[in-house]
């Protein structure tokens, strides 16, 4: 997608900023030429704030008892022969104007204000004033001003505009002025090496932020190895950082979710090969009894169908561990925490495993002293954890050995171990004897379990906040520990 090339933020910026430095130039212009013009004024009229009192001087003699109209006109004639730059009036006291040094005619007005020549007086002329003036209606010029005596009476002032040159524009005001000329190309280049340096300034930092944009689609398109190398540490930088940051996130879980995926990919091919395992043998076994109905003995059709009644055992076994495991995962089945007895339920859960291990030749013991505080856990979940764990035990122990339980209480908690004298677990194997369908190879193999028993183990304790240790010994022996807290009333 291509913006419109002055839609980027380039050209905004960019426009702004020149903008910006137009009217700045602009109003730096103005204020030098008008401040320019002002000191020149100011100047002027100090230099010649004197000049009406000359001119008083020269008229005085023509305004005894009247004015002498032919006489003043000459006067006035005469110094502006020799000062063509100022403009005399004769007002009265209102400010009327009576004689003018040019045509009445060409004045706009017929009247000055009085105040700025009452101003000029009181100040004797030493502060920068500027009055009315006659010739243009809106523009205000420096003056020199005096009182008009008629005899020993004042009629009025003598007022003078000082004109200084005219200048039609500022612009030839500037051309013929050295200075200013000099000062407005000084700014003038200024002003370009700004606006040059500005662009270029922005140009850069808009460039982090293409750059930024960049990366962020391209993450946005697919690419979550994409980051964006952090070079400064101001916003920019602190964007691309957050960025970072996310994108690292957003990969973990993308991570998270694949081995997720991938480990659900291997338990439905898991369980799928651990159900029809059993079940084609069931099949297998079903299919010969039916067909050799007449011809199998009484005990080869007692044989096959133990056979086909341990499969279904198995696979019945099967499917309540994965059904259990699935709502420990799920976190369906929460613990449903009580106090109760952890001995009584140890001589429970051994009292049932008796008669198996007197089958296979194996002593199973218990350890624990008299008067047993009692725990806070689940109950039906705790006695899940003992019978996995001296299942275990008791199918990876050969004859002659021992399976043994210990309570023992450390400081607030009780600690568990079962114990056997089997086979022990190879070092590399130990890892991973707690993942789902996991299941030591080779001929220690006897149990019939399908690997979920450990994972079930380690998900109760996990959910009572507990964890499981092992420590094993091959052709030695295995030992399993864990803790379960006190009731709160057996604290001591
Ligand atoms: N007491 C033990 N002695 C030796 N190996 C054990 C013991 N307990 C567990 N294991 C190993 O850990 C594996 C996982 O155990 P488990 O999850 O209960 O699965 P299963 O008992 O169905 O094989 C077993 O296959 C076995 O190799
Ligand atoms: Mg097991």
């Amino acid at each position: 997608m291509r913006k419109p090339l002055f839609k980027s933020l380039y050209w905004k910026i960019s426009f702004v900023f020149l903008m910006v430095l137009l009217l700045l130039g602009i109003a730096f212009n103005f204020l030098t030429l008008f401040s320019a013009e002002m000191y020149f004024q100011e100047g002027n009229q100090r230099l010649h704030r004197e000049f009406a009192k000359y001119i008083a001087a020269l008229l005085q003699p023509y305004a005894q008892d009247s004015l002498d109209q032919r006489e003043i006109t000459r006067v006035f004639h005469k110094v502006r022969e020799m000062n063509p730059s100022v403009e005399i009036y004769l007002v009265d006291t209102t400010g009327r104007i009576l004689f003018a040094s040019t045509s009445l005619e060409d004045l706009k007005v017929d009247h000055v204000a009085i105040e700025p020549i009452q101003k000029f007086l009181q100040v004797e002329g030493k502060k920068f004033t500027m009055g009315d003036d006659p010739r243009g209606v809106h523009k205000e010029k420096v003056f020199s001003a005096v009182p008009f005596l008629l005899g020993s009476r004042q009629m009025g002032y003598v007022y003078v505009i000082l004109g200084g040159e005219e200048y039609d524009s500022a612009l030839q005001f500037i051309q013929q002025n050295y200075i200013l000329q000099l000062g407005v190309r000084t700014l003038l280049i200024s002003l370009v090496a700004a606006a040059l340096i500005g662009l270029v300034s922005i140009a850069y930092l808009t460039k982090q932020l293409r750059n930024l944009t960049k990366a962020v689609s391209a993450f946005g398109s697919g690419n979550l190895s994409q980051r964006i190398p952090v070079q400064t540490h101001d916003e920019i930088g602190n964007v691309a950082q957050a960025f970072n940051q996310m994108a690292d996130t957003i990969q973990r879980h993308m991570d998270e979710l694949a081995a997720m995926d991938s480990m659900r990919r291997e338990l439905i091919a898991n369980v799928s090969h651990d159900l029809r395992t059993p079940l084609s043998s069931m099949q297998g076994y079903i299919e010969t009894v039916m067909m050799k109905n007449g011809v199998l003995s009484a005990h080869e059709r007692q044989q096959y169908l133990q056979t086909i009644l341990d499969s279904t055992l198995k696979l019945n076994k099967l499917v309540q561990e994965l059904f259990e495991l699935s709502k420990l995962e799920a976190k369906q089945t929460l613990p449903a925490i009580e106090p109760f007895s952890l001995t009584e339920l140890v001589q429970d859960v051994t009292q049932k495993f008796q008669p198996q291990a007197e089958k296979q030749g194996v002593v199973l013991k218990t350890s624990f002293e008299k008067d047993f505080p009692l725990v806070s856990a689940d109950i039906g979940m705790i006695d899940r954890v003992l019978q996995n764990l001296i299942e275990n035990a008791l199918n990876y122990t050969r004859k002659n050995g021992q399976v043994m339980l210990e309570l023992v209480q450390v400081n607030s908690k009780i600690q568990i171990k079962v114990s056997d004298t089997g086979c022990g677990i190879p070092l590399s194997e130990l890892p991973h004897i707690f993942d789902r369908f996991y299941r030591a190879r080779g001929p220690r193999t006897r149990s019939d379990g399908a690997g979920l028993g450990l994972a079930i183990v380690k998900k109760i304790l996990e959910l009572h906040g507990e964890a499981i240790h092992v420590e094993s010994r091959e052709n030695a022996g295995t030992t399993f520990t864990f803790h379960l807290p006190l009731h709160r009333r057996e604290v001591r």
